[in-house]
């Protein structure tokens, strides 16, 4: 159980709660909020979906730095912009959030590349929410049962840093880190829904989406992250073609039991 302390460095004036995530379908964010909303003190987002640009926190400020797992990785492209952020032995909170699949290496992958950049890291956990690409896996999370845990999680990270631990757990994974695969399943545009609003252009990471023409995808460059579909105001956007179809019921069958978060400290 979570005491408040008596010397609580967490409510203090200058302390910044910096949120750093990739989160193309929402629910990344959606749990670094979370962790966040438990912490007092000013918040600032650093969304790496639209931001590639340097960045250098403070030692008094604290990272949630959340990342979504792609084929067992965090996503390239939020890798290359993480690495750009640079921290002063902040302490930071990691997590990874998956599809009720598999986690393999990327915990292990987003902790090891924040001590690179010189942040404290404290604890880390991995969540499960809504499969973005998969639909009928993990609907409905993170629920209230995972909000819960995700809270006690946060007061303990709260004590962790009070008392200035670091992160004394072994985290799972292996090195080499398993390869980056691309997914086969195409992702079109209905022409007869889109509106020409241009926003999956503006918000599509790999520049993967024509400028002028939002129904032409460069398949070449896509990394199927969902942020296109996701942002779509008219549901033009999916998962197209006959492998799509086809692995779609054999993955909700093989991924149906329930997984629960899991938390190191
Ligand atoms: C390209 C891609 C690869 C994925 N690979 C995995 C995976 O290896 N394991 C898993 O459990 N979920 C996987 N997922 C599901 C996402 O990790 C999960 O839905 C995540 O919560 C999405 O985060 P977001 O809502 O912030 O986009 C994958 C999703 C995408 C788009
Ligand atoms: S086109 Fe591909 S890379 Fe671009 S937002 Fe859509 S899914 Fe992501
Ligand atoms: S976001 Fe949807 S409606 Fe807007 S241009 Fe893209 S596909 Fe068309």
């Amino acid at each position: 159980m979570f005491k408040p302390s008596k010397t609580n460095i967490i409510s203090g004036e200058r302390m910044t709660i910096v949120e750093i995530f990739f989160s193309p379908s929402g629910t990344t964010q959606k749990v670094a909020d979370h962790i966040a909303g438990n912490f007092d003190g000013k918040k600032e987002n650093c969304n790496l979906l639209i931001y590639n640009g340097e960045k250098e926190l403070e030692s008094d400020d604290v990272a949630i730095v959340a990342m979504p797992v792609f084929a067992g990785r965090i996503p390239k492209t939020a890798r290359e912009r993480l690495s750009k952020i640079k921290a002063n032995d902040t302490p930071a909170i990691a997590v990874v959030n998956y599809g009720n699949a598999h986690v393999s290496d990327s915990l292990l992958e987003l902790v090891e590349l924040l001590k690179e950049n010189e942040f404290n890291v404290i604890a880390a956990a991995s969540t499960v929410s809504h499969h973005s690409i998969f639909d009928g896996v993990a609907v409905g999370r993170p629920d209230s049962s995972d909000l819960e845990k995700i809270d006690e999680f946060s007061k303990r990270c709260m004590e962790k840093i009070e008392s200035e631990e670091s992160l004394s757990c072994e985290i799972p994974g292996n090195r080499p880190y398993v390869d980056y695969k691309q997914l086969p399943f195409v992702i079109g545009c209905d022409e007869t829904l889109c509106a020409f609003c241009y926003d999956c252009v503006s918000i599509c990471p790999e520049q993967a989406i024509a400028e002028d023409d939002p129904i032409e995808t460069d398949l070449d460059s896509c990394s199927r992250c969902t942020a296109c579909i996701s942002i779509c105001p008219e549901d033009a956007r999916s998962f197209i073609g006959d492998a799509f179809e086809a692995k779609k019921p054999e993955f909700e069958k093989a991924n149906a039991e329930r997984k629960e978060p899991e938390f190191y400290l």
